[in-house]
């Protein structure tokens, strides 16, 4: 017998009304995403270390979805900056309650060869930069007491290695960021704060067009059951779910988008 009290399922994912935080806004899966937000009604702070281009297109994306869009340079490895950019937001759209952090950079090298450089450049970004995004993120949910929910966009690379790639630093930030979500998910649980983790597989975005990556395309797609990579709009279903009322009862999940990948 249906409850006829039980929500009505499509008002689950209904984002009206909400503020959202997207950093990395300013292209690929962070760019597809803020603009997904704002069409299930949410007005979206778009965050990225640079205001050219990518993320002036985001904001008009989002404002002809008839939502409020703010831009923000801001640098996710600086704690400060991030701070800031909360505070911009909630004077501006008012109290933060979603946040997506999608900012990220991938490269690689040999592990035997990669400059210290390189790898530490590349885990200050991708692992302790959401470490940094959440906790301001966090900390205005904790103090305007509405709690809210983080999505982190980790990896599948923080579960299987990448046949052909090497990119030990990458993987390892991935694999982080995947527990680091955990974590942050239970030392928040009874602040009303749900925090989890999408792990893409390969998805068509600029990252994968860098000069090493290009001739990999074919291999990917081979690699996949699907057959075939994520276009970046296939992020945006997951994204949604995991940030609207729909997952109220989900928190430290890591949810594999990755077309079958990591069952093989
Ligand atoms: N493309 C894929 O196949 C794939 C697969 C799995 C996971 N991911 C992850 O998804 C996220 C987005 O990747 P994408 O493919 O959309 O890449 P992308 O390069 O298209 O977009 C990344 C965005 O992050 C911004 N950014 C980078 N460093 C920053 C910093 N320090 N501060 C602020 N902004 C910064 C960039 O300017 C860019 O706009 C990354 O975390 C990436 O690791 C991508």
């Amino acid at each position: 017998m249906p409850d006829e009290t039980a929500q009505n399922a499509p008002a689950l994912f209904d984002l009206t009304g909400r503020v959202a935080l997207v950093t990395g806004a300013g292209s690929g899966i962070g760019q597809r995403i803020a603009v997904g937000l704002a069409q299930c009604g949410a007005d979206v702070a778009l965050l990225d270390r640079r205001t050219d281009g990518g993320v002036a297109d985001t904001a008009r994306a989002v404002e002809a979805a008839g939502r409020a869009a703010l831009t923000l340079e801001a640098d996710v490895t600086s704690q400060d900056a991030l701070t800031e950019a909360v505070a911009r937001t909630q004077a501006k759209l008012g109290p933060l309650t979603l946040a997506l952090n999608a900012a990220g950079i991938a490269n690689a090298a040999p592990a035997e060869d990669m400059p210290e450089e390189q790898y530490q450049t590349l885990m200050d970004i991708n692992m302790k930069g959401v470490w940094l995004s959440c906790r301001a993120e966090a900390r205005a949910m904790i103090e305007h007491g509405q709690g809210g929910s983080i999505v982190n966009i980790a990896s599948m690379s923080g579960v299987i290695v990448n046949r052909g790639l090497e990119q030990v630093h990458y993987n390892a930030s991935k694999a982080g960021v995947i527990h680091m979500t955990k974590s942050m998910a239970m030392e928040w649980v009874g602040r009303g704060i749900r925090v989890n983790s999408i792990s893409p597989g390969y998805t068509a975005t600029p990252m994968n067009t860098r000069p090493e990556m290009v001739h990999q395309t074919k291999l990917f797609e081979e690699q996949t059951p699907m057959g075939r990579m994520a276009a970046v709009d296939e992020m945006i279903g997951p994204a949604v779910f995991l940030l609207s009322n729909a997952a109220s009862y989900c928190t430290g999940v890591d949810l594999l988008v990755d077309g079958g990948f990591c069952c093989w």
